[in-house]
């Protein structure tokens, strides 16, 4: 079977036959699966266009107006939302910022709260992931929500979003007995994107970001790539090292769609479907 060589910039594409793609650099540092926290800053802006008002749709209740988040972290936002009945009791109170409101934030927060309150629940700028476009923070609707810190119960519908979220791809990316890792207090109200079947994983394994990041590194096309099933699709799930130059060539096996993420540390993570189900949540 011949092999082709294309160049993309793309994060994801759909195949039959094995395959490589040449992918920038720079693609290390974007995609669903990026790490980001105090090691691994923010390399790269997602571009405007990767990016959704969540007006779109206006059964969502937000808490400013002009709210953007990236356009697959917002649609299954809105799946998830309707999968719990969500919609009147879940407020969105904040989901992409730029580096200026990250800053902003950070710095009002240490006027009114402390340093110590601060470094716990609020990221450096380029040090958050709201800055990918991937993180939302969800709150109970109600009169007075906290900016920072709102409030998400874990009982009756909030706990429902949060059982249901890692199948609409959702990890709670902030969890209690994380925080030597994350650097950061347990958040019952930020919630990553990162894809399926990537948050089931995580979310069966008590991995946070940092740890699943690791774990997959062991899993490369030359060796053993990661297998996760279920009844309607398979996934294989490998990491491809960036080589030396402004391009790597990444191996992609046969399937039926891919999607490659940078992991903002060295490399790429490509995640491989096959199988009738693979639009349905992935
Ligand atoms: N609250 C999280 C850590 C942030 O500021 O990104
Ligand atoms: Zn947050």
């Amino acid at each position: 079977m011949g092999q082709s060589k294309r160049t993309v910039d793309l994060q994801e594409g759909r195949h039959v036959e094995p395959t490589f793609v040449q992918v920038k650099r720079t693609e290390i540092y974007g995609g669903q699966l990026v790490l980001v926290n105090r090691e691994h800053p923010i390399r790269k802006t997602i571009s405007s266009d990767k990016l959704l008002p969540l007006s779109v749709n206006p059964s969502l209740k937000v808490l400013q107006d002009g709210m953007l988040l990236e356009k697959s972290c917002l649609h299954h936002l809105i799946s998830l939302l309707d999968a719990c009945q969500g919609m009147e009791d879940i407020v969105a109170v904040s989901g992409y910022r730029t580096k200026e409101e990250q800053a902003h934030i950070y710095e009002s927060s240490w006027v009114e709260n402390g340093p110590e309150y601060t470094a716990s629940y609020v990221a450096l700028p380029d040090q958050s992931e709201h800055q990918t476009g991937l993180a939302i923070d969800v709150g109970k609707a109600d009169k007075d929500v906290d900016f920072i810190a709102p409030s998400f119960p874990d009982s009756g519908i909030y706990r429902f979003f949060k059982q249901l979220a890692a199948q609409f791809g959702f990890i709670q990316r902030y969890k209690e007995g994380k925080e030597q890792i994350t650097n950061i207090a347990c958040e019952p109200w930020h919630f990553r994107y990162v894809g399926f079947p990537h948050a089931v994983l995580m979310e069966k394994n008590e991995w946070c970001l940092e740890e699943y990041i690791d774990f997959l590194q062991k899993f490369t096309n030359d060796g053993e790539r990661f297998k996760f099933e279920n009844e309607s699709l398979r996934v294989e799930i490998y990491y491809v090292p960036a080589e030396e130059g402004p391009y790597t060539a990444i191996p992609i096996i046969s399937c039926e769609h891919y999607r490659l993420s940078g992991n903002n540390r060295d490399g790429f993570i490509i995640s491989a479907f096959t199988g009738k189900g693979y639009t349905a949540r992935a």
